[in-house]
């Protein structure tokens, strides 16, 4: 028998094949940590981590966050990169997912004010990553906000050399049946047959209250979103780390995908649902919304498409 006080006793689950634990482990499938993300990412080694993915707090005052000055906030965050970047792999990835701070209806975009954490520490910024999508606060005072950035950073492996795989998240061609029309290829197909490239403005519906991943928290990011970073970044069995990991939209991308992953949250509720999340998804049965879905369209002649003044009562 364990003479472990069962009160502190780490938890261990095999599920579906994964180890899951919530306390950092080298054979651990997934690392579900309960308490702030810095306490955790000291935990893990030191060039451990091929890709970290996150969406931090934006001091707004939301729910999950409390609210300071803006300079504590930034404060805050270069501790979170500075320890991000330590844990990262020579030809590792690191994406920043965030939108603007707002204070007294001025917006400060903090990409902007976090992109030289990451550069003063030598990382390169690849991809400035727009995220386009429909639904949101409506503001009337400015225009509503559509979209926030992702910053994609690599970590260099002293050659320079960062690891990229386009092929798995390739979209479908606008026109495959597109031949070239002069040299010595004339007449043959000129679209690559295995899709093109997505390019760095990327439509995916938020999180909202109709979409299959909707949990109680208020701001998820889409599984998607994460998958397209996770296929491209990383290799099968790569540690897959997200500190701020919410209900685990992160490790369950990195899961569905056969990568090991690791992620804390501030909020006992977040994790356990992270781990159910991470539980159904190695089970096969969490219900995602698939990658290359189009984004929904009403159809023409509904009730909610028709203008109610426009319409006939015969
Ligand atoms: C924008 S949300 C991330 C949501 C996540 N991407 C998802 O899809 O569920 C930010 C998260 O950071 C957590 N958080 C706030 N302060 C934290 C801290 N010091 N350490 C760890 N997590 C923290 C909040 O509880 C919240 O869930």
């Amino acid at each position: 028998m364990s003479n472990m006080d069962p009160m502190i006793a780490p938890l261990f689950a095999k599920s579906h094949g994964l180890k899951i634990s919530d306390v950092w482990g080298a054979g651990n499938d997934v690392t579900l940590f309960t308490g702030d993300c810095r306490e955790f990412l000291e935990q893990l080694p030191d060039h451990s981590t091929q890709l970290v993915v996150t969406s931090p707090p934006y001091n707004i005052g939301k729910s999950y966050e409390r609210r300071t000055s803006l300079e504590a906030y930034l404060a805050r965050e270069k501790e979170v990169i500075n320890l991000s970047i330590d844990k990262l792999r020579p030809g590792g990835s690191i994406c920043w997912q965030v939108g603007n701070h707002v204070d007294g209806g001025e917006v400060f975009p903090l990409d902007i004010l976090l992109y030289e954490f990451f550069t003063r520490r030598g990382l390169h910024l690849r991809n400035r990553i727009i995220w386009h999508f429909e639904h949101g606060l409506h503001c009337s005072q400015r225009f509503s906000g559509r979209y926030e950035t992702i910053l994609w950073f690599t970590k260099s492996d002293g050659n320079g050399h960062y690891f990229f795989n386009l092929d798995p998240v390739r979209v479908p061609q606008k026109y495959p049946g597109k031949l070239y029309f002069k040299g010595p290829n004339k007449g043959k197909p000129s679209a690559n047959p295995l899709g093109k490239n997505p390019g760095d403005v990327w439509v995916i519906p938020n999180v909202k209250h109709n979409h299959p991943e909707k949990t109680d928290h208020p701001c998820q990011f889409p599984v998607e979103l994460v998958e397209r970073l996770v296929l491209s970044m990383t290799r099968e069995e790569d540690l897959v780390v997200d500190p701020y990991m919410g209900v685990g939209s992160t490790l369950v991308a990195a899961v569905l995908n056969k990568r090991h992953a690791a992620g804390s949250d501030i909020s006992a509720e977040y994790v356990k649902t992270a781990w159910h999340r991470v539980e159904e998804a190695a089970a096969g049965v969490l219900r995602t919304r698939p990658r290359h879905r189009p984004v929904y369209q009403p159809p023409q002649n509904s009730l909610l498409t028709r203008k109610p003044w426009e319409t006939s009562s015969v």
